[in-house]
């Protein structure tokens, strides 16, 4: 009898404790039921902004580049208007646009909530600037964006916003990558692009593929499934030149970009950037530039390349030899005709393949010198450039061709890295079909895999 409030006790405890578990679990079940039609909100998307200005600085600079017509492009006028991407940042929400007509038309952002109902009165009335981009608020909820013309005009199918409301940016250094058309194989240009700038202090890659070949984009997977590419594929209802999408690239990969990385430069495949210096990549040397700078050029060695890269891989001496950086290193250079920028994205108004067309306010720009960091611009002669005379600039009819190598140690750690991405990617492991395990096959009724790998359906 002594012990009876005690065993009462323990049994009340564990009741309590029993109901506790049953609650939490049934709370967090109905929690996920969500079967009213709410949108669970999360805390950084509860953010209200008023306009698409961020100060009255960046107000009245953005209506002087308006006022100069600092963006015009009046192309491509026969689509339509619809969205190739668009992000939230922590104050404003941005969408490039697939159209190169509208500059300083008047257009209304259109939010909607996460099961793609509009949010009452949200609609707000912007800017198409720079051309093919749009500029909004922030709406509290809103998961997904469109655009129109019109008050009641009709909209392009919404969107869903890419998040980009970061505090610090996630890389120091990225690359963004002109699209990737035409017939030259890619897959070695690829793996050399990605693995030299890597190795130059690069963490991201924003790519843009208009057309690839099967065998050249395994190797584009494969940087995607480690982490270091994103792949926008560019399509579209309307038919355009696959270079048409390059200055709508430029707008997007610098929205895309921002908030996500500090430092981004914009590249074509058959160039990569290297330091000058031999005790310090690319990425410090930018890092020891003053604060104020938001802009570097980059002057560009432009370096003969007589072959095309070859189609596929054969073997590992065979790829030692096609390495570009071994191959071609004749050059005559340094110029600065169609240098290239690293910019700070979001201290940059509108961006231009080769340089910032307009900063902002307080914003520097300082030119690096061959000695500090250079383009290496591979110019394949069998097709944009004429033998005799591929490079335009050159001081006299016959410049004098020097070599201009990538530093030793440089090729070694880069020709390791190119090694060891090709034998994953592309040396292919046969499978001994008999040791296939028969159940596999056999109850799915499939073919045995030493007739064929796959059912024909
Ligand atoms: C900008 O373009 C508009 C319309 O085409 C024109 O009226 C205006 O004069 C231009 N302004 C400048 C500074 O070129
Ligand atoms: C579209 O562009 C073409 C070529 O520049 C021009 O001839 C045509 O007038 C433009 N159409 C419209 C509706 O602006
Ligand atoms: C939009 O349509 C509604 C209903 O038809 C109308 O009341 C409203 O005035 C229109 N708004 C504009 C700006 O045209
Ligand atoms: C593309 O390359 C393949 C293989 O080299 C060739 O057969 C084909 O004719 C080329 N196509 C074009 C459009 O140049
Ligand atoms: C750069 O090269 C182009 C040809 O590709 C030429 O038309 C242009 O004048 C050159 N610019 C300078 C500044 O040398
Ligand atoms: C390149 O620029 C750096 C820094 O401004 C300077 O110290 C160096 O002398 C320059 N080199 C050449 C070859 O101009
Ligand atoms: C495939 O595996 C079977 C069973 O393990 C073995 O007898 C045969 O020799 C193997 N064939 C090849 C080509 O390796």
């Amino acid at each position: 009898m002594k012990h009876f409030p005690r065993i009462a006790v323990f049994i009340l405890l564990l009741l309590v404790v029993i109901g506790l578990l049953l609650y939490k679990d049934y709370v967090q079940k109905s929690y996920s039921r969500n079967l009213d039609g709410k949108c669970h909100v999360a805390s950084w998307n509860q953010v209200h902004t008023d306009s698409e200005f961020q100060s009255y600085i960046d107000m009245f600079s953005r209506w002087l580049w308006r006022r100069l017509n600092l963006s015009v492009e009046n192309n491509q006028n026969y689509t339509s208007t619809s969205i190739l991407g668009a992000y939230v940042y922590p104050k404003l929400i941005s969408i490039s646009l697939t159209s190169q007509y509208l500059s300083q038309q008047k257009i209304y952002c259109r939010y909607y909530d996460c099961k793609r109902r509009e949010l009452l009165g949200s609609a707000y009335e912007s800017v198409v600037f720079p051309e093919s981009v749009v500029h909004c608020p922030r709406r509290a909820g809103a998961e997904f964006v469109s655009v129109s013309s019109g008050f009641n005009s009709s909209t392009p199918e919404p969107v869903r916003l890419s998040f980009k409301a970061y505090d610090e940016p996630v890389h120091d250094l990225s690359v963004c990558v002109a699209p990737l058309y035409g017939n030259e194989s890619k897959w070695l240009q690829i793996v050399d692009f990605v693995e030299h700038m890597k190795l130059e202090g690069a963490t991201y890659f924003y790519f843009y593929v208009g057309t690839i070949n099967d065998y050249d984009r395994k190797m584009l997977t494969e940087y995607v499934r480690t982490g270091d590419v994103e792949v926008t594929f560019l399509q579209d209802k309307f038919e355009r030149p696959a270079y048409a999408w390059h200055l709508l690239m430029m707008q997007d990969c610098h929205l895309r970009s921002k908030y996500h990385s500090k430092w981004i430069t914009f590249l074509d495949l058959d160039e990569r950037i290297s330091s000058g210096t031999e005790y310090n990549n690319l990425l410090e040397v930018i890092e020891s530039q003053p604060r104020s700078v938001g802009e570097l050029h980059v002057s560009v060695l432009n370096i003969l390349k007589y072959e095309d890269t070859p189609e596929k891989f054969t073997s590992m001496e065979q790829l030692k030899e096609d390495m570009m950086f071994r191959k071609w290193t004749n050059t005559i250079d340094p110029t600065w005709n169609a240098s290239k920028a690293i910019v700070r994205p979001e201290q940059i108004g509108i961006m231009f393949i080769h340089y910032a067309i307009a900063k902002q306010f307080g914003v520097n720009t300082v030119k690096l010198n061959a000695s500090q960091a250079a383009v290496r611009h591979y110019r394949n002669t069998l097709h944009r450039m004429e033998a005799p005379d591929w490079h335009p600039t050159a001081p006299t009819k016959s410049p004098t061709v020097q070599r201009w190598p990538l530093k030793p140690e440089f090729v070694e750690s880069l020709s390791n890295a190119i090694v060891a991405k090709v034998q994953h990617v592309y040396c292919k492991v046969p499978v001994n079909c008999t040791t296939i395990a028969r159940y596999l096959w056999e109850s799915r009724q499939y073919p045995n895999p030493c007739i064929s790998m796959s059912p024909i359906f």
